[in-house]
């Protein structure tokens, strides 16, 4: 595995490598659903592709406050779960590499950044669309996988490069989850013994809404309610939003379609965890 740690080494590596590039973007403190984008992007890469994993915490989507000092950093761990698991190229930039001290110009979606984790962290999907922009300039990849458990991230970038035309075909990941049905992330780590055995309630009420929304056509305010009072029976959780969406446009709905996806952020203590369910 080739580790890179410079824009300029990423330039030099793209120019060498003439095969197909399947990037998959992180943020590190890898975990079962990153290592399930990996095996999806070296099936996209074919035979004779290479896939690329890129490990940045990314400053500029962190809103001040946030946990971006304490994000988990586990460099050398990182690094052996990409070797073992077949990644090609480990692109591993410091952040002075990434930014200049007067960088100005940022990339920003104006329509679906606005609802939902939009809404609760400022300039959090300008960061996001900035720092992809910058790794897909890095590494030009032919393909790049998203996760859906961050499903507003995935349609914003998917509108991106829609809009901006890179020349990126995206793919789509299924949510990998924890045994009690607890999507995997980064952060649940930070979760206290308490929360981490609350945090399953998220996904629980999310399938409640589904199996509700199958038996009887229903209106979205009652659903809502419905996963609001699920969710707030755990007593350390604390609701950000619980919302039910078009799955392409990110509007809250009245009533329930085909195209229906429930939302949900909630705090525990520090921690912000989010997860989604399409009912149809
Ligand atoms: P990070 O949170 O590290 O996630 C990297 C990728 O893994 C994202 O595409 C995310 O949706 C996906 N992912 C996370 N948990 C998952 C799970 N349980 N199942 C399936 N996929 C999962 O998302 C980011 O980093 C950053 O915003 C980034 C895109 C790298 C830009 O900085």
């Amino acid at each position: 595995m080739e580790i890179i740690e410079s824009g300029q080494a990423a330039g030099e590596f793209v120019l060498r490598s003439g095969k197909r590039r399947v990037l998959v973007p992180t943020m590190g403190a890898l975990h079962k659903g990153h290592l399930e984008l990996i095996r999806l992007a070296r099936t996209a890469a074919g035979p004779d592709g290479g896939v690329a994993v890129s490990i940045f915490v990314n400053p500029l989507q962190f809103e001040p406050g946030s946990d971006f000092d304490r994000y988990p950093r586990p460099q050398s761990v990182d690094e052996e779960l990409c070797r073992s698991a077949g990644v090609d190229a480990l692109f591993r930039p410091g952040a002075q590499e990434m930014y200049f001290h007067d960088q100005s110009v940022t990339v920003e979606e104006h329509a679906l950044a606005n609802t939902l984790c939009g809404k609760s962290r400022p300039g959090h999907f300008r960061g996001v669309c900035t720092v992809v922009t910058k790794l897909f300039h890095l590494v030009v990849p032919h393909a790049a996988v998203f996760g859906e458990k961050d499903f507003q991230q995935l349609a914003i970038i998917r509108r991106m490069v829609r809009d901006l035309n890179f020349p990126i075909e995206i793919i789509g990941a299924p949510t990998v989850r924890e045994a009690d049905g607890l999507a995997c992330s980064s952060r649940n780590q930070y979760l206290s013994e308490d929360e981490r055995r609350q945090a399953p309630v998220l996904r629980a009420a999310l399938l409640a809404a589904r199996e509700a929304a199958k038996t009887s056509p229903r209106a979205a305010d009652s659903l809502v309610n419905e996963v609001r009072a699920r969710i707030s029976s755990a007593p350390l959780a604390q609701i950000d939003y619980v919302e039910l969406v078009d799955a392409d446009n990110l509007q809250p709905e009245k009533t329930v379609t085909d195209n229906s996806l429930f939302a949900v952020a909630v705090r525990f203590g520090h921690t912000r965890l989010i997860d989604n369910i399409r009912l149809a």
